[in-house]
């Protein structure tokens, strides 16, 4: 396909993954916010009498709301009745033709890193593929299991199978890609988790309300069950969705762990934000997630490799030389690498203008990090990166 077609493309599909992403967890913050913060009836009251178990009141655009929940059904349904299910298929189905467009239809670029291993494309998109689906099908049996009814256990063990599948996907994957699959993995349980059983569950029960019976509450408890898992996701898989920006972290000699740390972060700040809308105020998790944050930020600390000796002259004609057979195949006004239209992230390289102003970002991506060249792919050796670190050192000039 058209370069420039493909790069807008996968604009429109970010731009759409981010709506429908921001209108579910939207809608998944402000119910668990709700039924943390209800209020049981008056005892005697006509709600209690009516067989609501909580309500609020709240005040919002200028208008006063008033939202009641029943502990299992009404007396009668209304006729219209409001679903919440659009937001996660759209997310869902946005962030996979996303991750099609963008990872597994340039496999050999942005999913395989030969350092790792040196895979197929279909071995790549098998993997990528194999851990979303693999991954629903094992926390749901975990969730049907006898498992299931011990939610505290049930978190620790899904938590540390994720850590599992983060470490599992780094043995095969670039980090780039292991991250993100790791990202599609729990968003695809979480939409699962609406799909197969909370949606299906809410079927029953107004069918069998429908048909004058009352509702089997294990549906109701099921589902809940599964929006509870859903809300304490969104922050680990938050951070996943922009990690691609923070080379730092996926970069990162022991990058799985690196996720599973700020992850844990994730959960125990979500665990306060819940504690506190039933009006607990648990100081411990928030700076339990301050701690592992900044131990996140200390580990993901860059510590240079060592570098060899430089023989000969720094000078800069050898460095824009370096630059020229290395980077601009990709950073240069008119790309040549196959299916760039523009030069990645703006960066261009050609002038020696451009090479000094960016040095700093230059040492940054090939001393500090190493993530440039991508993936190695023009094989920059270690002396050339020991060539440009004594350059930037010495006031990266164009002497
Ligand atoms: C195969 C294509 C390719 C090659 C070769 C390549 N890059 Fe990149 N570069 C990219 C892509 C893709 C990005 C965008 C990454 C992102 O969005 O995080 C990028 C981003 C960058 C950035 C911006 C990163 C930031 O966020 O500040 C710099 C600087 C950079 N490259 C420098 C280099 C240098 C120096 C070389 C040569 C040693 C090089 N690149 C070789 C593809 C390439």
């Amino acid at each position: 396909m058209d370069a420039h077609l493909f790069e807008f493309l996968s604009l429109l599909l970010r731009w759409l993954h981010i709506i429908a992403g921001v209108a579910w967890i939207g809608a998944s913050f402000y119910f668990i916010w709700l039924d943390n913060s209800l209020d049981p009836p008056a005892p005697g009251s006509e709600q209690a009498r009516k067989g609501v178990s909580g309500e609020l009141w709240a005040v919002h655009g200028g208008g006063f709301y008033n939202p009641q929940k029943y502990a299992v059904a009404p007396a009668s349904l209304p006729d219209k009745l409001h679903w919440f299910k659009w937001e996660a298929y759209t997310t869902w189905l946005s962030g996979t033709a996303l991750l099609v467009v963008v990872y597994w239809l340039r496999a050999q670029t942005m999913m395989v890193d030969p350092a790792v291993a040196a895979l197929t494309t279909s071995q790549a998109v098998g993997i990528g593929l194999g851990s979303m689906v693999g991954s629903w099908f094992v926390y749901d049996a975990l969730c049907r299991s006898p498992l299931g009814r011990h939610d505290g256990w049930l978190g620790a063990v899904v938590f540390g199978l994720l850590t599992l599948l983060a470490w599992g996907l780094h043995q095969f994957l670039g980090g780039r890609a292991a991250y993100i699959h790791v990202g599609a993995a729990i968003g695809t349980i979480m939409a699962a988790n609406v799909f197969f059983v909370i949606i299906p569950g809410q079927r029953e029960m107004v069918r069998s309300m429908r048909a004058g019976g009352l509702p089997d509450p294990i549906f109701g408890l099921r589902g809940k069950q599964r929006s509870v898992h859903n809300n304490y996701f969104t922050l680990p898989v938050l951070f996943i969705m922009i990690s691609n920006h923070f080379s730092a972290t996926f970069g990162h000699p022991h990058a799985w762990a690196v996720l599973m740390l700020i992850a844990a972060a994730g959960v125990s700040i979500r665990h306060f934000f819940n504690r506190k809308h039933r009006g607990v105020l648990a100081w411990q998790y928030p700076v339990v997630g301050a701690i592992l944050l900044a131990g996140a930020a200390w580990w993901t600390a860059p510590r240079l490799a060592p570098l060899p000796p430089v023989v000969g002259p720094v000078n800069f004609e050898r460095v824009r030389a370096i630059m020229g057979e290395r980077c601009l195949n990709c950073h240069a006004p008119v790309p040549t690498f196959p299916g760039l239209a523009q030069p990645p992230a703006g960066v261009v390289l050609h002038t020696p203008d451009a090479l000094v102003k960016n040095a700093q970002r230059i040492y940054q991506q090939v001393v500090v990090t190493r993530m440039m060249p991508l993936g190695n792919i023009t094989k920059m050796s270690d002396e050339e990166r020991a060539v440009i670190a004594a350059w930037v050192a010495a006031g990266a000039s164009t002497q």
